[in-house]
């Protein structure tokens, strides 16, 4: 049977042929670690990274690439964010919209004296700009949002939360994990302190590879999580004060970067705007399919413009869990079933007591015909339930 994969909210895949071929030349033919070395295979990794530094900067519209942090995951950048900027004492306005790789820092953080607010949202799952003022304290050191939500890919305010933090004197974290490489997103205009997202996302990067970008003089206020080796300041016990070293500590993964380059390379060669529109059509198209079948419920803004592109929905009669096991053995048909790590915001959809959502994320080089494959798995199930 041959795959149907609709599970790109979780990682891209397939990726580009040239993020396989970079990986396979890294390991075959370079290999060796990453400012550790003289060597000219040394140097040739260097430049792999520093090309892949310079890629993720030229999308965020940075002319920095220090700026840009290597890290392993979208959970490792926020981690950083999070517990290396957070003090006993400090309040956070968070929503229900959160990844527990935003809830569970925060939770944390909560034993260590740091308190966090949150803010709900509507039925699609879209937070209000007027909330998050009115949770704001005097003691609010951050705000942090998701720019566009997992569970129904509505797209938050970030821009008018970003302005009205900056009013405010507070700092904005953003989470980019499902918009990074899929919607423009440019850090001069959007006004944000912190943006974290994987690698293995929008970017086509391999799994491993995560990125955090810092606003100019952020880096100052900034613990980093791992100590260890780096790239600069081998003499000293401290880890070096300068960008990106002292949040880079050990051996980067050089691979996963050679393929991160190459993925990015492909997103601004595609172009931001083309996938953007492929992923809305895509969107589009599967959420009407199943939009007219009796008894789905499709959740989220239906309107392009507040989507990023991932499709959530109930059937009567089936269990989420039960419905995705039967997708995946009748059709190949690869998506996530249950509360996607975002329990708050099962609870706040009340989807999260009937064991929470499908969902099905297709990614800018999903066809039409996988589409319409996959709304006709879902009508043929509905159609006859096994029970
Ligand atoms: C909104 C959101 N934030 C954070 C993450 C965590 O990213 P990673 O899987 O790279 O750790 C995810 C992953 O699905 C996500 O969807």
């Amino acid at each position: 049977m041959r795959r149907l994969y609709l599970d790109n909210a979780a990682t891209s895949w397939p990726k580009p042929d040239a993020v396989y071929d970079a990986v396979d030349d890294w390991q075959r033919r370079v290999g060796a670690s990453y400012a550790r070395g003289a060597s000219a295979a040394a140097d040739e990794t260097r430049a792999i990274v520093d090309r892949a530094r310079r890629s993720v900067a030229q999308l965020l519209g940075e002319s920095d690439p220090r700026r840009v942090v290597f890290t392993n995951s979208g959970t490792d950048s926020l981690n950083l964010a999070l517990r290396g900027l957070l003090r006993a004492g400090d309040h956070v306005v968070s929503t229900v919209c959160e990844h527990n790789a935003v809830l569970r820092p925060l939770e944390f953080l909560c034993t260590e004296g740091v308190e966090t607010t949150w803010v709900g949202c509507d039925s699609e799952g879209v937070v209000s700009v007027d909330e998050v003022a009115a949770a704001l304290r005097p003691e609010t050191k951050l705000i942090a949002i998701v720019h566009a939500s997992n569970v129904t890919g509505a797209i938050q305010p970030v821009e008018e939360v970003a302005s009205f933090a900056k009013s405010q004197g507070v700092r904005l974290l953003v989470d980019a994990a499902q918009t990074l490489g899929r919607l423009p997103l440019d850090v001069r205009s959007l006004g944000a302190d912190l943006i974290a997202a994987p690698g293995h996302k929008g970017l086509y990067g391999p799994l491993g590879t995560g990125v955090l970008w810092l606003a100019p003089g952020i880096e100052e206020d900034l613990r980093p999580l791992r100590l260890g080796g780096a790239a600069s300041g081998g003499d000293r016990l401290e880890m070096p004060e300068t960008l990106p070293d002292k949040f880079e500590a050990g051996s980067l993964n050089a691979p996963g970067l050679a393929g991160l380059a190459a993925g990015v390379e492909h997103v601004l060669a595609t172009g931001v705007e083309a996938i953007r529109q492929r992923m809305t059509d895509a969107r589009g198209r599967l959420a009407s399919g199943l939009a007219a079948m009796d008894g789905v419920r499709v959740y989220g803004p239906s309107e392009p413009l507040r989507q990023a592109g991932v499709v959530s929905f109930s059937t009567e009669g089936y269990d989420p869990h039960e419905l995705a096991m039967l997708l995946a053995s009748v059709g190949g048909i690869e998506c996530r079933a249950g509360l996607h790590c975002a329990p708050r915001m099962h609870a706040a959809l009340g989807t999260a007591r009937q064991g929470g959502l499908v969902r099905f994320s297709p990614g800018p080089g999903t066809t039409d015909s996988e589409i319409d494959a996959a709304v006709t798995a879902v009508g043929r199930l509905i159609a006859s339930p096994l029970t």
